[in-house]
């Protein structure tokens, strides 16, 4: 197929071009409503709805069923499917479109919280898979190879598993000997790929998760391609381990009846993008990212992580002597801003396009100026897995029943969690709904409030939901 080709972005232009009289939604009447000089006025010009000639995501027969079958072509997918909800809905619909209730799942236990609410939604039985802990990057990683393997031969019922591939960080592991141990159990395997979109636009990028084999991926267009926000992918690879109707019909349920068509092209034009880097312009934006991370590498507040996976990833290590959201502060009063603020990592995330030398030179000048005023912190190290491979004490059904009570950090312990606790970014819970809480938990918890993490729950300061053993 030719992957120059952005049918759904070129009838939007064409349909706007027409200067047509608006007897339909949106009500923005093309734009018209805005004032003359709104920013919006431009933009809303492709905001449009199903016209004839426009197509519909939930029964495409036209350019978003020919953008769609372009993006099959060129990730490697039997087929593709638009998502205006993000990588969410598209694990959302993965997993209720895979999994009935009470069935067996694998899944590694440090996953976005989108898998847990789809297996929540799905009333599986998840299966846990610890990650392990990376004492060189100071984090938790993915589980190893054999706590997976191990995982599949001993839960050979489990209907799915699933995995993050590559984590926020880009950290990767060898996924295709998982998916063949997982096919050679008639497993199928569902790839969180998030991150992980423009893996196909280098050699030099780890393999991407259809490459892998992987059954469904999702992917986050806008998060390393050029598309506009909520914009993603899912992809079914053609195994035949899954059957892409069922989660169609969840898609038809979970996404609006009206998608923003201005999310919809910007996944066939960023699909065209990813499509057409030259292997030239990629190994220039290596070098340029190589030279990069010796600009970082000058300042004493942190060590610049050797990247051993996806190389546009850049992981700032904080040292010890360091707090690393006072230092993210002072990079963004210099106009820097972060992806990630950990309690001990810093992350960049490099575009696909190379920085200017201008803007390089601002890199420069900010990191020799930051850290001038940040406090010593203590680092607590607390472990939060201490079981490789761990079941709920209690079904999602049985959860259903029990009435949830808020309880104060100092009982909360040996009771059963309620809620999850979350950190966002990036949105993997600390604590699962379902799990015993721990005093690791509440370790964890206290420290990273201590650290100014933000968490998406309230009254996190004092206690949390707890359901009674
Ligand atoms: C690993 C992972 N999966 C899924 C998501 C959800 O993606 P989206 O924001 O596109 O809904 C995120 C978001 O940060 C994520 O980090």
């Amino acid at each position: 197929m030719n992957q120059e080709e952005t049918p759904l972005y070129d009838s939007l232009i064409q349909f706007a071009e027409r200067k047509s009289i608006s007897f339909h939604v949106p009500g923005h009447k093309h734009g018209a409503l805005f004032q003359k000089e709104d920013f919006f006025r431009r933009a809303a010009r492709l905001d449009q709805t199903e016209l004839s000639g426009l197509d519909d995501l939930h029964a495409p027969e036209g350019v978003i069923a020919k953008a769609q079958h372009l993006a099959a072509d060129y990730f490697g997918a039997q087929q593709s499917r638009f998502l205006v909800g993000g990588s969410t809905v598209g694990n959302l619909a993965m997993i209720l479109g895979t999994i009935q209730q009470n069935e067996t799942v694998l899944v590694q236990r440090n996953c976005h919280k989108s898998i847990l609410n789809g297996l929540e939604l799905a009333g599986a039985k998840p299966v846990f898979l610890a990650p392990e802990y990376n004492d060189e990057k100071a984090r938790y990683t993915h589980p190893s190879q054999h706590t997976v393997i191990k995982a599949i031969k001993m839960y050979p019922e489990a209907k799915a598993l699933i995995l993050t591939y590559p984590d926020y960080y880009g950290t990767v592991f060898d996924l295709k000997v998982i998916v063949d141990a997982a096919h050679a159990a008639n497993m199928p395997v569902l790839i969180d790929e998030a991150h992980g979109v423009h893996l196909r636009t280098a050699e030099s990028l780890p393999l991407s998760a259809l490459q892998a084999g992987a059954d469904v991926v999702v992917q986050s267009a806008h998060k390393m391609a050029p598309a506009f926000t909520m914009a993603s992918y899912l992809h079914v690879n053609i195994g035949g381990y899954v059957q892409v109707g069922a989660i169609d019909r969840y898609l038809r349920m979970l996404q609006s009846s009206s998608p923003s068509y201005l999310l919809l092209a910007s996944l066939d034009t960023a699909r065209k993008y990813l499509a057409t880097r030259s292997a030239e312009e990629m190994n220039n934006l290596q070098l340029t990212i190589d030279t990069l991370r010796s600009v970082l590498a000058q300042s004493d507040c942190w060590e610049v992580e050797k990247p051993d996976g996806d190389w546009l990833k850049i992981v700032l290590r904080v040292k010890p002597s360091y707090q690393p959201k006072q230092l993210a502060a002072e990079l963004e009063s210099h106009g820097i801003y972060p992806e990630l603020v950990t309690d001990r990592h810093i992350l960049l995330v490099h575009g696909l396009e190379s920085l200017s030398q201008e803007e390089l030179q601002r890199v420069e000048e900010t990191i020799n100026a930051v850290g001038s005023c940040s406090h010593r912190m203590p680092v607590h190290e607390v472990r939060l897995f201490t079981q490789p491979i761990t079941e709920l004490p209690v079904s999602y059904s049985e959860m259903e029943q029990k009435q949830a009570k808020f309880t104060a950090w100092e009982e909360a312990v040996g009771m059963i969690a309620a809620e999850s606790i979350i950190p966002y970014p990036p949105g993997i819970p600390v604590l699962a709904k379902g799990e015993i809480v721990t005093k690791q938990h509440v370790e964890m918890i206290q420290l990273w409030k201590n650290s100014s993490i933000s968490f998406q729950n309230e009254r996190i300061a004092e206690g949390m939901l707890t359901y009674s053993k």
